[in-house]
């Protein structure tokens, strides 16, 4: 592997612990304008100083991320479908010397193994390793996106495998049961989805499943951005990704951290209305 590759791949996945926070607000390229990201600039600001990286598309980093932030970014390069339409009918939607311009740290496309399109997003995906390598660009693929799938551990290794074995540099996927057999099925390092917002004290406790059973890390979104308490939903998931905080410990510490918001945010509005 060079040294670029190397490089990007080290700003994902943070070497001190082997392990990474991705804030993934790409919701919007096919669901529109999300629920908690109605302004994303607004919604980010307060959360990159605890994300290791950023996944979003290039429209909202362009137009709403200010570019002397330091956190990396993972740009979403795949899309062209809507929530209306056929999700896994997806191109790539950004050249990979667009991306390398916008300085990314890596670059992330779904695919839909099991739908009848499997065959166009996993041959995108080894289009878009062949052109990545030649930049050294990690590739992240993430998997199982749609209503369709059962997200068991069969499914969900499959998926897994079939996107390492044509190059993904990470994979991303869901938490389920047998979660280590997916781990142990594939050789890349595989981050997890929140998936719908849940109840905070239960998306804590899927996130220290998931890195307690080899997950990288999290690539999560509307369980921390939909939070009443952004800030302290990723500060805790922080706690428990890279220092292995127990779910007990780390939903008292939430718990802490969200007095703490709450107070600041009223004192703000209160501010706001003098
Ligand atoms: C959608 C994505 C999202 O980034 C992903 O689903 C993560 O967000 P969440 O934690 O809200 O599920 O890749 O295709």
């Amino acid at each position: 592997m060079d040294w670029g590759m190397r490089n990007r791949l080290s700003k994902i996945i943070r070497p001190e612990t082997g392990r990474t926070v991705m804030l993934a607000v790409d919701h919007g390229y096919f669901l529109g304008p999300t629920t908690g990201l109605e302004e994303p600039g607004k919604t980010v600001a307060p959360l990159l100083p605890y994300a290791d990286t950023l996944m979003l598309t290039r429209g909202v980093l362009r137009a709403c991320v200010d570019p002397r932030m330091n956190v990396p970014v993972v740009l979403r390069v795949s899309g062209g479908t809507s929530i209306l339409g056929n999700l896994a009918d997806e191109g790539t939607t950004v050249s990979m010397k667009d991306s390398l311009r916008l300085n990314v740290a890596g670059v992330a496309l779904s695919v839909f193994v099991g739908s009848q399109l499997e065959k166009q997003t996993l041959l995108a995906l080894a289009n878009i390793v062949n052109e990545a390598e030649e930049f050294g660009v990690p590739v992240l693929a993430v998997t199982a996106v749609g209503k369709d799938m059962v997200r068991d551990s069969r499914y969900l290794g499959l998926a897994c495998r079939i996107a390492a074995e044509l190059g993904a540099h990470v994979v991303k996927t869901y938490y389920c049961d047998d979660f280590e057999s997916v781990v142990k099925n594939c050789p890349v390092p595989i981050v997890i989805a929140g998936g719908k917002k849940i109840p905070e004290r239960e998306a804590i406790e899927l996130s220290y499943n998931a890195v307690s059973r080899g997950a990288a890390g999290v690539d999560m979104g509307r369980n921390i951005f939909q939070s009443e308490h952004p800030v302290s939903m990723i500060r805790t998931v922080r706690e428990v990704v890279h220092n292995n905080m127990k779910p007990d410990k780390a939903w008292d510490l939430f718990n802490a951290l969200a007095r703490e918001e709450g107070k600041k945010a009223h004192k703000k509005d209160k501010t706001a209305v003098a």
